[in-house]
């Protein structure tokens, strides 16, 4: 199959190199066409992303993406929520799992995070009002609603989850996340074996830091879901062990959930298995199965054993001696 790569910023570069060397070794059925985008493109060439580039993606309909930096306050728009827009992948899913080998306040954390992806304040309608006043506009649609929660739902049935939660601010918003509630519980009706609750986002955080074992799947409008997902990685280890895959109609774009880490770029010492846990899931989910659940257990394996890690999680190897070690154990394995 083709994927578009694009290794983006910072650390990008090094974490997208060990994908394609584990890619190798793997032996699988991939053709990585590699595409140049993000801030460091934009320093060269003026431009955010290479010509031809989405409309490799819309031929291939995958895409594996190293993150990539975008200026605060000022400047271009981000490159993601572009690619969101672009190619309506309107739902990001970010499994968060802890891991053996992990040192975490909890032990048995196992969450999904749905996020819808195409709206809310994310659909960047901003404005000054006059010169002390900046609006935003929080757009919230039944249609979009709909689809995020009947995916959740779905998604849930297929991967054998028990319960979708909700999660809004509806007390206070009364029409856009009271809209979305709305959405949830007429869907969640349609899936009488999933059990359903909704739970207000500032309620939820408490509860995820104190309990997170009392989730299982959770939906949530852009906006929280951006900001719960990364509070989740937090649960599991930090986001160097946050995959993510954004989802449309024609497109799926996998991606780790971390940023460019500019304090560590270009020093070889950056963890690459949130991106090889997205690459493994794009395997798993793209006909090469047996492939990316075995690159998920190898990951887990290497940093259950502790010995080759890297320094983010307490250990000493640089990503290249973590990918030497990766690529030593998948060479045991019977492909
Ligand atoms: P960040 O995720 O890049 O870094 C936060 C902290 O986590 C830093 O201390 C960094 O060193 C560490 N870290 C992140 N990934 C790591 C890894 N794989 N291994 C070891 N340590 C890691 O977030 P930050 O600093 O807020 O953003 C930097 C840039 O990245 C910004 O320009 C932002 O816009 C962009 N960004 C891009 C994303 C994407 O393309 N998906 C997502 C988040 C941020």
């Amino acid at each position: 199959m083709d994927v578009v790569l694009i290794r983006g910023d910072g650390i990008g570069k090094e974490i997208c190199e060990s994908v394609i060397r584990v890619s190798e070794a793997l032996n699988c059925n991939v053709s990585f066409l590699e595409c140049e985008a993000g801030s460091e493109y934009y320093e060269k060439s003026g431009k955010l992303m290479e010509d031809g580039l989405l409309e490799k993606i819309q031929d291939c309909g995958l895409a594996l993406k190293g993150p990539t930096a975008t200026p605060i306050g000022t400047g271009f728009r981000s490159i993601n929520v572009y690619l969101r827009q672009r190619f309506n992948t309107y739902a990001n899913v970010r499994p968060l799992r802890s891991m053996k080998g992990v040192k975490t306040r909890f032990e048995d954390v196992d969450l999904v995070v749905i996020r819808e992806n195409s709206e809310d304040l994310y659909k960047g309608v901003e404005y000054m009002y006059d010169e002390n006043t900046a609006h935003g506009i929080k757009i919230i649609t039944r249609e979009a609603s709909e689809r995020i929660i009947r995916f959740a739902f779905d998604y849930a049935r297929k991967n054998g989850r028990k319960k979708v939660t909700c999660v809004h601010k509806a007390n206070i918003m009364k029409l856009t996340d009271g809209l979305f509630l709305d959405v949830f519980k007429k869907v969640s009706s349609e899936y009488p074996e999933i059990e359903s609750d909704s739970v207000i986002i500032d309620a939820l955080c408490m509860k995820l830091v104190s309990d997170p074992c009392a989730f299982d799947v959770l939906v949530a409008p852009n906006l929280y879901g951006d900001i719960i997902s990364d509070l989740c990685a937090g649960l599991v280890g930090g986001l160097g062990f946050a995959p993510s895959v954004n989802i449309g109609d024609e497109v799926k774009i996998y991606e780790a959930v971390h940023g460019s880490a500019p304090d560590i770029a270009g020093k070889d010492i950056a963890n690459p298995s949130a991106i090889l846990m997205s690459f493994a899931d794009l395997l798993k989910d793209n006909g090469e199965k047996k492939k990316g659940e075995l690159l998920r257990k190898v990951i887990e394996d290497m940093i259950a054993e502790g010995k080759c890690v890297t320094a983010d999680i307490g250990g000493t190897a640089s990503t290249s001696a973590f990918t030497d070690a990766l690529i030593e154990r998948i060479r045991h394995e019977d492909l």
